[in-house]
């Protein structure tokens, strides 16, 4: 049985299979009747223990346009209030046969440890700090449809790094497809020892985005900070923010990007986000055939890995 829990151990041919299998869902969600049957008779459960709305929406619409039956877990609404544990809400589900959880949680490495304990595909629909594999999946795809392809490009990974699976994913990904990338980020919002996972590490956005053929923001995590940790708003936009002066330093048309969700004028200025050289709401539109081809692919049915 295959899982998804993250971007390190998928293979380089592995990476390229569901990129192009990706691609070739997009045209089913632009058709008119939204319809494959790859996972009909399959059961899917999401079950999402912190907020979502791309990725919960996303992947119950991939589902749902593949031909499974989908069940949405309303954690809110559960035994979780009761006191249930992680393993044993998964278990529990895990006891009415689906074939695909969806599973987001807020402990890095929750993910898969459930994928030890269940007898169905897992996928990371993200854990604490630690990886978001579709996002970084659906960035890769994003970018390759807009410049043709990843490897030599050079991409900006800007913000709050520190709390950042989106960041951690994309590293990985980005780094396996032959990108130079780039984290820009007081040193106060990277994680120790960033450089060893094959980045350059700026602290300034005019050295950081000079020359970026990609610029990804991140969303300032203030939620997950401390008391005197939490940077003032306004200081944050002024050195980090991405307005139009700040995207002036990186090349001419390089793509904006951001996984949402987004503090406009916190990280990115609403008009930058709205910009012609935004690709956010293609990115949101990508997560849902990127979706698609990950449970193809663990259902068996998305043909060989290349
Ligand atoms: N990018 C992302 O994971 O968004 P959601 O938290 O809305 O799912």
């Amino acid at each position: 049985r295959r899982h998804l829990t993250g971007i390190a151990h998928l293979s380089l041919p592995e990476i390229h299979h569901l990129l192009n299998l990706a691609e070739s869902e997009i045209a089913v969600s632009r058709s008119r009747d939204k319809k494959k049957s790859a996972l009909k008779g399959r059961t899917q459960i999401n079950l999402f223990f912190e907020a979502s709305t791309r990725t919960q929406a996303s992947f119950e619409l991939a589902g749902k346009r593949l031909g499974a039956d989908v069940m949405n877990m309303s954690v809110a609404n559960s035994s979780v209030k009761k006191g249930e544990t992680l393993i044993d809400t998964a278990m529990t589900l895990n006891a009415m046969q689906p074939d695909i959880l969806v599973v987001r949680h807020h402990a890095a490495g929750a993910v898969a440890l459930l994928a030890q304990k269940v007898d169905c595909s897992v996928v990371n629909a993200g854990d604490g700090a630690h990886e978001h594999p579709t996002q970084a999946l659906l960035d890769a795809l994003t970018i390759r449809r807009r410049k043709g392809q990843i490897a030599g490009l050079t991409v900006a990974i800007c913000g709050d790094v520190l709390h950042s699976r989106v960041a951690r994913s994309n590293i990985l990904l980005l780094n396996a497809l032959g990108a130079n990338v780039r984290v820009v980020a007081p040193s106060t919002l990277l994680p120790a020892g960033i450089e060893n996972m094959g980045v350059t590490v700026f602290h300034r956005m005019d050295e950081g985005l000079e020359g970026a053929d990609v610029v990804m923001m991140l969303r300032l995590q203030r939620e997950r900070m401390e008391g005197a940790f939490v940077p003032s708003v306004r200081e944050y936009f002024r050195h980090f923010g991405l307005d139009a002066q700040k995207l002036g330093w990186a090349k001419a048309g390089a793509l904006v990007m951001h996984p949402g969700p987004m503090n406009r004028g916190v990280e990115i200025a609403s008009g930058i986000a709205d910009g012609p050289q935004s690709v956010i709401e293609e990115q949101v539109e990508m997560g849902v055939a990127v979706r698609m081809a990950v449970m193809e692919w663990l259902a068996g049915d998305g043909g060989e890995t290349a």
